[in-house]
């Protein structure tokens, strides 16, 4: 994974580009491109930040030092953390986002896990979506739960949907979005860490796409914590 990283750069060339041009003064007496520039750091900066914590996330589960905590989860609030931080991005678009309404029940497991999936799997459906709709469901059996995330956008082809669980599998055709590449590696490590699974459907490119994240609802032994011994087959 640490060659890939090499391979992709992990410094935005667009923020060196600006830190030159705010290097001269004459640049700098122009209040508009002096706020252009700004804006273009703060993005490269939230963008780096991004891929420095997914990236660090990853690299722990690989080296095996990742615990998964089995504590009482409250799914409700952890949905309304991530709509009420992602909304403004589904509203600048024009996006309805919806969740459908459940009825409660009991969960146990890692709040890290559940939060860094839920935020992932909508943030995508809300990036790669022009129009429509982003919808969260959530339903549960004896033994597990799910969180199905289904949009209205890019869609993906058979193809696609193997490539996107993948480290820096980004899709050429939707290259414009910016993004890094890693946020589903990490989903999909931290759920099958969690001894659940995470997998997409689509009818393919441009019919939207439904993402389901799948938990077990407890563990064996409540409350205790467990390192994980295999740490998947990447790396
Ligand atoms: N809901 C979706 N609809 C269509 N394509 C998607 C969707 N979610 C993800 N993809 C595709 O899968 C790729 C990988 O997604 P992933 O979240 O891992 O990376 P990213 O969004 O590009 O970057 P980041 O690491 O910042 O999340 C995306 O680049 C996109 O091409
Ligand atoms: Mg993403």
């Amino acid at each position: 994974m640490r060659i890939a990283v090499l391979a992709h750069g992990a410094f935005p060339g667009r923020a060196k580009t600006a830190i030159g041009l705010l290097r001269d003064p004459k640049v700098r007496q122009d209040d508009e491109r002096l706020e252009r520039l700004v804006g273009v750091l703060a993005r490269s900066t939230d963008r780096l930040q991004s891929f420095v914590r997914d990236f660090l996330e990853l690299a722990k589960i690989e080296e095996q030092k990742v615990t998964i905590a089995r504590k009482p989860l409250d799914l409700e609030e952890i949905v309304d953390e991530v709509i009420e931080n992602q909304g403004v991005l589904a509203e600048d678009k024009g996006l309805e986002l919806t969740v459908e309404p459940w009825s409660d029940f009991s969960i146990e497991g890692d709040d890290f896990v559940v939060r860094t999936g839920v935020r992932n799997l909508v943030n995508n459906a809300i990036k790669y979506t022009d129009e429509g709709s982003v919808t969260i469901s959530v339903d549960h059996d004896v033994d597990s739960f799910r969180i199905r995330v289904c949009d209205t956008g890019a869609g993906l082809t058979e193809e696609e949907q193997r490539q996107v669980f993948q480290e820096f599998g980004r899709i050429q055709r939707m290259a414009g979005m910016k993004g890094t590449g890693l946020g589903l590696a990490l989903v999909k490590k931290l759920v099958e860490e969690s001894d659940g699974r995470v997998w997409v459907e689509s009818e393919g490119e441009g019919r939207g796409s439904t993402f389901t994240i799948e938990l077990p609802r407890k563990f064996g032994e409540p409350g205790a914590e467990r390192t994980r011994v295999e740490a998947g087959a990447s790396g």
